[in-house]
């Protein structure tokens, strides 16, 4: 008789223990976060090396042609007064590198600026129009030039 309790209990307790088991497989101490699975290795072909682009094994700084004619004209005709470097030159004339005019002020009215000049002030009008010695197409240089101090 006591045999068969005893043998009732174990079943019991097996059971029971089984159960906790199955519900628990992985007991953590309270107040830990289990740790997340890791995310399975990826498998599959390796990406294949980059090729170098053609624009990467240029020399760094090409100006475009008409960056290039504006650069020369900027050097014979603006550098006295905004600087060789466009850093501008105290008391004569403005910085152009870095500048916020033509950072913003847009084409037309930088255009406006150099072919009129500024009243008032030492900048002369270039556009030969307006009786300065360069022409639409060398202001548009200078501009292009201009762009690349910003
Ligand atoms: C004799 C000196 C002189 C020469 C040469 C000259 N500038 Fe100027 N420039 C000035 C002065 C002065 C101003 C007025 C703003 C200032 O006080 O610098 C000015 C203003 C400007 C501005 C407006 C800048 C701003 O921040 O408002 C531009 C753009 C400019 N010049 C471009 C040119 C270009 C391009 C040339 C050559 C084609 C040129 N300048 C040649 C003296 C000169």
């Amino acid at each position: 008789m006591s045999t068969r309790i005893s043998a009732t209990i174990v079943v019991i307790l097996g059971i029971a223990l089984g159960l906790i088991g199955c519900a628990n497989p992985n007991p953590q101490p309270p107040g830990l976060t289990p740790i997340p699975s890791l995310a399975p290795v990826a498998t599959g072909t390796l990406v294949p090396a980059l090729q170098p682009s053609p624009a990467a094994t240029k020399p760094a700084v090409t100006l475009n042609p008409a960056a290039a004619a504006g650069e020369q004209l900027y050097a014979q005709n603006c550098a006295t007064c905004h600087g060789a470097r466009g850093e501008g030159v105290t008391g004569l004339g403005a910085a152009l590198r870095n500048s916020q005019y033509i950072k913003t002020a847009g084409d037309q009215a930088i255009f406006a600026t150099i072919a009129q000049g500024r009243k008032g002030t030492a900048m002369p009008a270039w556009l030969q129009a307006n009786g300065g010695k360069l022409t639409e197409t060398q202001i548009n240089n200078i501009i292009t030039f201009l762009k690349t101090l910003q």
